[in-house]
């Protein structure tokens, strides 16, 4: 209630600054740490228990400034990032764009970011307290050895993240999905795994929805190979479905309610090729208990939420947790884990 209050005037802002004063306000009042801890949705993933299924997407908090405050929000995990080995500016301004009237997003922010050594620091000085924060990992823009990138940020974040994701799908970094080819990405993984050595962070790999079905096969092929823990499914797309806003000739990558069918539709591809070997994290366009629960009956164990939460405010993570819940028990299930693939 009280976001439906603050976001007329939130809304008057441009998109970042008001990210910005979201961000510094979290950091002034960490919210009370009381993940939402449900018997029914507890859910089991890569050794890892997570209190329910979900999660903070990755580019919310992307210098790991409020992990606990989110956690505090009701959220079953965050992952903080992307982070890079340097620091990074990112694109020119302005490069976030709200769309209103297609409760999307276009960002085309390029990996702004502290860099890991400040990141690090951060997560270091983390009180331990309970919650679960996953580090998700990138390379630099004018990077020269990519691939050593990803694994020098595998041997700074390993001992610190409860898991680490290779982020190889982002659209505002030139090239960057060209690790997602069958070459390519063999070499990423041999190269992050070799970095981790015996830490016992696993490792997630998020993916573009824009794929074909060829190359679906082929990462889950290579992914399986060398024991990928979980795949996330998926970041932005660069596909424009048909919008209403002014915004929507922006460039940079789409998300929110316009990019959900395609990411339900991902989802399922991704279930098909993997045949269920590989634990999937659902993510784009979730905006409600009944998207989170149709892709968990489409594949994901977990999901994950961004752009919904500019929309709805902080109160939909507790609101989905709650629908979830429901429907669980409606469906006379004794856990969750019973509905993940069960369309
Ligand atoms: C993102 N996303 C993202 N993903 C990632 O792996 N690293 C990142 O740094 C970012 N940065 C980022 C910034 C902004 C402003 C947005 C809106 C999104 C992608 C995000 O994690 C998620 O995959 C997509 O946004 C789809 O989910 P939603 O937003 O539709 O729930």
């Amino acid at each position: 209630m009280l976001y439906n209050l603050l976001r007329p005037a939130l809304f008057k802002i441009p998109a970042e600054p008001a990210h910005r004063l979201t961000i510094a306000a979290l950091r002034l009042a960490p919210l009370s740490h009381k993940p939402t801890m449900t018997p029914t949705l507890c859910q089991r993933v890569a050794g890892i228990a997570f209190p329910n299924p979900v999660g903070l997407a990755a580019g919310f908090d992307k210098n790991a400034e409020v992990p606990d405050a989110m956690l505090g929000l009701g959220f079953g995990a965050v992952e903080v990032g992307t982070v890079t080995p340097r620091p990074q500016a990112g694109n020119p301004r302005p490069r976030l764009f709200r769309l209103i009237e297609d409760r999307a997003v276009i960002n085309r922010m390029g990996f702004n970011n502290q860099g890991a050594d400040v990141v690090a620091a951060r997560l270091r000085a983390r009180p331990s307290v309970p919650g679960i924060v996953g580090v998700n990992i990138g390379a630099n823009k004018d990077s020269t050895d990519r691939i050593a990138d990803y694994a020098r940020m595998t041997t700074i974040m390993a001992p610190l993240a409860r898991y680490l994701t290779v982020n190889i799908s982002s659209p505002n970094t030139p090239g960057l999905r060209e690790l997602q080819d069958e070459g390519a990405l063999g070499a990423l993984l041999d190269a992050v795994i070799a970095a981790r050595g015996d830490q016992p962070a696993p490792i997630f790999l998020k993916l573009a929805p824009d794929l074909a079905l060829a190359d679906i096969d082929a990462i889950c092929r290579i992914a399986i190979d060398r024991r990928i823990d979980a795949l996330i499914v998926s970041n932005t797309t660069l596909a424009r479905p048909p919008l209403r806003s002014p915004h929507a000739g922006e460039s940079g990558g789409l998300s929110g309610e316009p990019l959900r069918d395609l990411a339900l539709q991902r989802l399922r591809n991704f279930r098909k090729s993997s045949g269920g070997l590989i634990p999937l994290i659902g993510v784009g366009g979730i905006a409600s208990a009944d998207d989170a629960w149709a892709r968990i009956r489409a594949g994901a164990s977990l999901v994950q939420v961004y752009s919904a939460l500019v929309y709805a405010g902080p109160g939909l993570v507790r609101d989905i947790v709650r629908g979830l819940e429901a429907r669980v028990r409606a469906e006379g299930m004794g856990s969750i884990a019973e509905a993940v693939g069960s369309e």
